[in-house]
């Protein structure tokens, strides 16, 4: 959103013309000016009455830009362009154009006697004017970013995340020729390239994402395992491994439920037949002395109490509870003494 903004107020910069400012009061300077924009000469503190100014272009001296004396201008070969202020001593130049790019010798005098000569040097740039990003991601989660500018002369290049500079383990690779970098996976946050020269700054930012990779980091199969990988295809410590004993998942016990109940079902029927044949034989053995005897078997209630607990691990054993099982007598029987009496009461049988 900034490098947005910041591209915007560059913009609107250029649209105006960009200005920089030159200080000429040393010899030797050397200023740069946006094509199409404004150079501010800071030729001296402010004119003197008494001195004499000359500002010329070229080395050998042969074009007179600037005549100024007793603070007045005398001469200005750019006139429609340029302005002077000798109260504060600022030549500003409009409209650059390459052809302004030169040597610029300033000579001071009194009148008569050259008192000082000095020279700047301004180079015309054309200014930055867009900066456009690019990024894909890599097989392994790394990121390529390439930056490309229009419009400028001599760009540099520069990259910032969250507004500080990039550290080496950060950046997997930096290519200066495609001005393109690759991020390592775990990178992410606002990356910002910013495009510079000595006239204009632009910079454009994107949000950096992890690109669908996540970091494992766990143990599976008794192995550490540590690495990026993409987290639509991960298969790592996702799925149980059907050695680890610890983790099931619900799905598979649900699966197991249907198993389960035939098992229970199977063991209950063979309870029940269980006791029905030894409760014949017993009867049967009671029956052979007098055969007359006709007992009645009265099954109560029979019920299988099952844990509420899903803990599919442990064998479930059913809880099987016997109500009343019991042989009711024919009153007869009473005189018999011979008659056996076979009463269970609350068989249990719990865990
Ligand atoms: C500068 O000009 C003013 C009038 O504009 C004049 O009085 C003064 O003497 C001049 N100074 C020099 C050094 O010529
Ligand atoms: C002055 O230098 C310019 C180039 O800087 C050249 O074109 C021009 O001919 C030179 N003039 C003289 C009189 O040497
Ligand atoms: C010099 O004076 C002009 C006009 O008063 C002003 O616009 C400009 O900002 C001044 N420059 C500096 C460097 O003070
Ligand atoms: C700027 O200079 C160019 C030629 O160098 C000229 O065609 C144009 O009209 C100028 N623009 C202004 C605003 O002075
Ligand atoms: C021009 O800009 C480049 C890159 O920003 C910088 O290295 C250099 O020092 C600048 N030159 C001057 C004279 O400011
Ligand atoms: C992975 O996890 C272990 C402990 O759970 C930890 O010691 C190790 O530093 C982690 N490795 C990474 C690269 O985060
Ligand atoms: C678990 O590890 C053993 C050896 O450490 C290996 O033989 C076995 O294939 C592995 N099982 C799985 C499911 O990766
Ligand atoms: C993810 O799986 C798809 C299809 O199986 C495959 O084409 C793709 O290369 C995989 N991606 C990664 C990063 O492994």
């Amino acid at each position: 959103m900034q490098a947005v903004i910041g591209l915007l107020v560059m913009v609107l910069g250029a649209s105006y013309g960009l200005e920089t400012h030159c200080d000429g009061r040393q010899d030797g300077a050397h200023c740069f000016g946006p094509l199409g924009g404004t150079v501010v000469f800071q030729l001296m503190d402010r004119a003197l009455e008494t001195q004499r100014y000359q500002f010329y272009k070229s080395s050998n001296k042969t074009t007179i830009i600037l005549t100024v004396i007793n603070n007045t201008i005398v001469h200005n070969g750019i006139k429609s362009r340029s302005s002077f202020n000798p109260s504060n001593g600022t030549f500003r130049v409009n409209n650059l154009s390459r052809t302004d790019s030169d040597e610029y010798p300033f000579e001071i005098s009194d009148g008569i006697n050259i008192k000082e000569n000095r020279a700047l040097r301004l180079t015309i740039q054309a200014p930055v004017s867009s900066v456009r990003l690019a990024s894909e991601c890599l097989s392994q989660g790394e990121k390529r970013v390439s930056c490309s500018s229009g419009g400028g002369d001599s760009p540099q290049y520069s990259w910032t995340l969250d507004e500080r500079s990039l550290t080496d383990t950060e950046l997997q690779s930096v290519n200066t020729e495609t001005n393109s970098i690759t991020l390592r996976q775990h990178v992410s946050g606002a990356l910002a390239c910013s495009v510079r020269n000595n006239v204009s700054k632009v910079s454009q930012g994107e949000e950096i994402s992890n690109c669908g990779f996540i970091f494992i980091n766990c143990t599976s199969n008794g192995t550490q395992i540590s690495q990026w990988v993409f987290a639509a295809n991960n298969t790592l410590c996702v799925e149980p491994t059907t050695s680890s004993p610890t983790t099931i998942p619900d799905s598979s016990t649900a699966e197991k439920w249907p198993i389960m109940a035939g098992v229970l079902s199977a063991l209950v029927l063979l309870l029940v037949v269980g006791v029905a044949v030894v409760c014949a034989q017993r009867k049967k053995r009671s029956n052979q002395p007098n055969d007359e005897d006709e007992q009645e078997l009265t099954y109560a209630v029979v019920k299988i109490k099952q844990r509420s607990g899903r803990q599919v691990q442990q064998r479930a054993e059913p809880e099987v509870e016997y109500g009343q099982v019991k042989f009711s007598e024919r009153p007869r029987l009473t005189a018999d003494p011979a008659g056996e009496e076979c009463v269970y009461a609350k068989v249990r049988r719990g865990r």
